[in-house]
């Protein structure tokens, strides 16, 4: 990671002019539900591009793995309009059989692609297949995500945002939004008292638990879910199972590549402005993944995937570099200075804005943390590795301590190496992690039929 905002930070003064290329007639509807990927494609096009997933959107991507799609577009509570998809596995559907939700939520810098261009590993497809009914967030920013009821990309002010509010208003409007479109409504919540807790199986045995959903997320997706399962007591009760991938609620540990993060320097470039993170444009973005085609500058390419995830070279497929560095997703400065603040706080708290504006928004000097002793752990499940650069095995403990209760389940990965990219780019990511994941969820299925 440390290297890899080094050299977002070098790139923060490039210029983010758009070259005019003509984008394709056929890529129509890309340009329209994806700018930035169908500007991408244009100029990759031009030096002849070695692999269809590069700069694919999700929607080629799902139609190329034989699937089909919808768009669901979702407005939140403070006006953004999310662009998130749904996979369509035709057999399936035509069973008649309602088919039960999962949510997957992407990490930072990267969409909905994260869940479908680990070929053939794509625990997107792999649920989809399974008969589970699959919906992607791209959250707020996102080369999707950029149109709001009244702000435009090019006011700062759309950019004034961090994962607080993507995890209260996006990952909220969306979950209410798959309720009302398939019928699968709430149940119950919480750390209860035994009393409680005995009444309860009554309902249960009476109520049919399948009826809520399913969430996944991994990194920043985590981050999102835990703040909102907090801020929103009680929240949890829209979800089933809750699968936090590389849980991220502590990132104080700086004996991993989050150590190596030049944080003054990084502060001070993504406090200038409210702005996009990466401040790449398409062009910028699409010349990284032609350079990365070239097998005598894959090594860099390598270099900066690695910079950012932790090397693992048992794990990569050098000659996907290049579809993997095409993918990397827009979000914040603000987003990326509530990271830097997460880091030097340790425990996740509320955006710090200064002792006097904290004073008026938080009646404190410093901002509170997230309580997340208010969040049921019986409903979570914790997939972490050994070698995470990011979500180290320390940050993890911290987060099962500031926990009232043991989670349901909490895996971690054998593989010595195994690192926090690996769960979106790793060859094994079948019996690694993918397995893990369809174990856990269809655990709780059988326990709930019975
Ligand atoms: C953005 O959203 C508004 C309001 O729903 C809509 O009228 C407009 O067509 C959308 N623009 C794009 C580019 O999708
Ligand atoms: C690595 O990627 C190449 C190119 O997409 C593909 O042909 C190959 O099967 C992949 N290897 C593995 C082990 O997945």
């Amino acid at each position: 990671m440390a290297q890899f905002l080094v050299f977002i930070a070098f790139s923060i003064f490039t210029v983010n002019a758009s070259y005019g290329l003509s984008i394709d007639e056929d890529s129509g509807s890309v340009a329209s539900t994806n700018p930035t990927l169908a500007e991408e494609q244009a100029f990759i096009k031009l030096f002849g591009s070695k692999d269809p997933d590069e700069a694919a959107t999700c929607g080629q991507l799902i139609e190329s793995r034989g699937f089909e799609y919808e768009v669901h577009y979702v407005t939140t509570e403070d006006g953004y309009i999310l662009q998130n998809f749904r996979i369509i596995n035709r057999y399936t559907r035509e069973s008649g059989k309602k088919l039960k939700p999962i949510l997957l939520l992407h990490a930072f810098a990267t969409s909905c692609s994260a869940w479908l261009v680990n070929s053939p590993a794509e625990l997107g497809f792999l649920l989809a297949n399974l008969g589970y009914d699959v919906w992607l967030i791209n959250v707020r920013g996102t080369s999707y995500s950029t149109n709001h009821t009244h702000l435009d990309p090019e006011d700062p002010q759309f950019w004034d945002y961090s994962f607080y509010e993507i995890g209260i208003y996006d990952v909220t409007a969306t979950v209410e939004y798959i309720k009302k479109e398939t019928g699968f409504g709430e149940f119950f919540s919480y750390c209860r008292t035994v009393s409680e807790k005995l009444s309860m199986t009554n309902f249960v045995a009476h109520n049919l638990l399948i009826t809520t959903i399913i969430v996944i997320g991994f990194s920043q997706g985590t981050i999102q879910l835990l703040i909102q399962m907090s801020a929103i007591p009680g929240y949890d009760k829209n979800y089933d199972l809750v699968i936090l991938i590389t849980p991220i609620g502590f990132l104080g540990d700086k004996s991993g590549l989050v150590g190596a993060i030049p944080i003054p320097l990084l502060r001070q470039l993504l406090s200038l402005r409210n702005g996009p993170f990466p401040p790449m444009s398409a062009i910028t973005f699409g010349s990284f993944a032609v350079l990365c085609e070239r097998p005598i500058l894959t090594p860099i390419c390598v270099n900066v995937l690695g910079g950012i995830f932790g090397f693992n070279t048992q794990q990569l497929n050098v000659s996907r570099t290049f579809v993997y560095t095409s993918q990397i997703d827009r979000s914040s400065n603000k987003n990326g200075l509530h990271i830097l603040q997460f880091i030097e706080s340790n425990h996740l708290r509320y955006f710090d804005y200064g002792e006097d504006k904290n004073y008026e928004l938080y009646g404190s000097a410093e901002p509170p943390e997230f309580p997340f002793y208010k969040i049921n752990p019986n409903k979570l499940v914790f997939i972490s590795g050994l070698n995470d650069q990011v979500t180290t095995p320390i940050n993890v403990q911290n987060l099962r301590n500031s926990l009232c209760d043991r989670v349901d389940t909490d895996h971690v990965i054998t593989d010595p190496y195994f690192n926090h990219g690996d769960i979106v780019i790793a060859k094994d990511a079948f019996p690694l992690f993918n397995d893990i994941v369809v174990r856990s969820i269809e655990e709780k299925m059988l326990h709930d039929e019975l």
